[in-house]
């Protein structure tokens, strides 16, 4: 079963990114994969904060641990949308979701 995903980048382009049911680890991965982005310092372990997106269109049901939580508490432009791209999981949950990725500049 194949699902899409949007992503709006840094320099504002919206991009639908088809992926399979953990077709890679995670939403960063995922990311990095198919549309370049620097992101992902810490290798998906939910520490470096550098995967910062938020979820603009849609739902997503927060499961969030709490190292996420954690991590997220550290970083710049925050709220309530605020997720890890790397401890988001491929799967129909996300499928048609918009995310945006969240830069400090
Ligand atoms: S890659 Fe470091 S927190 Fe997601």
């Amino acid at each position: 079963m194949s699902y899409t995903v949007n992503i709006l980048t840094t320099n504002e382009t919206l991009v639908k990114i088809p992926f399979k049911s953990y077709e890679y680890p995670n939403l960063m991965e995922l990311i990095i994969n198919t549309y370049y982005e620097d992101i992902g310092e810490c290798l998906g372990r939910g520490l470096c904060g550098t995967c910062h997106v938020k979820i603009i269109k849609g739902v997503l049901e927060n499961t969030s641990e709490t190292s996420e939580k954690t991590t997220l508490s550290k970083i710049y432009n925050v709220d309530t949308n605020s997720r890890l791209a790397c401890q988001i999981m491929l799967n129909s949950k996300i499928n048609n979701l918009t995310f945006k990725i969240i830069t400090e500049s």
